[in-house]
């Protein structure tokens, strides 16, 4: 028996430390953020499955067979749809309707949380099993559609939430002292395509293959003591090494002036560390404070400039059903 209505809900992530160097084998640390996508899947009365995403296409909803032909933004969660609909026989059409806060093509993880949220609506509505692997798992899949060759990272974080270190597919839960509620996100507005971030750093790579090299390890060291300083709770130096990150980000040449200009104006506020999250080239600037008052009118001055900003929880749920 199928329900009516069935609802799944996926947080967006923050990488606290070693996006890149992740897709070559070294660790990263990634937290789960208080911005979430949800995913509703009802039963169709019509013939084919349809599918909205006012967030990216408002007003508009699509068809999904395998000769449709759907935006860009919609060909990995198509590729869900289809496969978890080739593996069923109970004969329902579903229906399903994608809305999120967390801001697309941002770095905080969007459409890996959208395609587990949907892969776990999916997967009940079929009445298949649906553990975390196997979420995880598809979820991936999608990924790999939007993103090229990525690690993994988004699509683990926002399955299983909390805070990870992840290392070549090797997800590792991790504990963190850090008070959850002084982490600002500022959205520079720029959107980006993570997939040709990781061309780029993949093509300085193939030039500079020691000097990438030397970047990728100092980041890993940057990111293993950064793990140590989480689960002691020493936010003092867990901002200081998101400070030599973000440095070493920029050796990869991955910043881009505008991120600099928000980067150098929360140096001029009581900030602990601040540094680009996710592949940059636009996309968002995470900044970590001890007071949470203060962090809000960080938040506020951001807000009034015209950014989109945010104070948000880390290290929150991952997928979880929705009433
Ligand atoms: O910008 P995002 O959230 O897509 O993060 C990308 C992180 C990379 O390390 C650059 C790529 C990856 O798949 O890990």
């Amino acid at each position: 028996m199928v329900a009516d209505s069935i609802k799944f809900s996926a947080p967006g992530k923050v990488i606290l430390f070693g996006e890149h160097s992740v897709v070559y084998g070294h660790p990263a640390i990634a937290a789960a953020i208080g911005l979430r996508a949800l995913c509703e899947v009802t039963r169709s009365n019509e013939e084919t499955i349809t599918i909205s995403a006012p967030m990216l296409f408002s007003d508009q909803t699509f068809t999904i067979s395998e000769k449709s032909i759907v935006p860009t933004e919609l060909e990995s969660f198509k590729h869900i749809l289809l496969l978890l609909s080739r593996s069923h026989e109970n004969g329902f059409i579903p229906k399903v309707e994608l809305s999120s806060s967390i801001p697309p093509s941002a770095g905080l993880g969007s459409s890996a949380a959208t395609a587990v949220s949907l892969t776990a609506s999916l997967l009940e509505f079929y009445g298949h099993d649906h553990d975390l692997e196997t979420i995880n798992d598809i979820a991936f899949e999608s990924e790999k559609i939007t993103h090229g060759s990525p690690s993994g990272i988004d699509n683990s974080i926002s399955t299983y939430g909390g805070g990870i270190i992840y290392e070549k597919g090797v997800i590792t839960p991790l504990t963190s002292k850090i008070p959850s509620s002084t982490l600002v996100i500022i959205d520079s507005g720029i959107p980006r395509q993570t997939k040709k971030l990781i061309e780029k750093v993949q093509k300085k790579k193939d030039v500079e293959p020691k000097n990438v090299q030397t970047i990728f390890n100092k980041i890993e060291d940057i990111t293993l003591d950064a793990k140590k300083y989480l689960e002691s709770g020493n936010i003092r130096q867990v901002g200081n090494l998101m400070n030599e990150n973000h440095e070493l980000l920029e050796k990869l040449d991955v910043g881009i002036p505008f991120i600099s200009n928000i980067v150098d104006f929360i140096d001029k506020t009581d900030a602990l560390g601040r540094k680009l999250t996710g592949a940059g080239g636009g996309g968002s600037v995470i900044a970590l404070y001890d007071d949470y008052e203060y962090a809000k009118d960080v938040v506020s001055d951001f807000v009034i400039n015209g950014f989109d900003a945010y104070l948000t929880n880390i290290f929150e749920t991952g997928v979880k059903i929705e009433e």
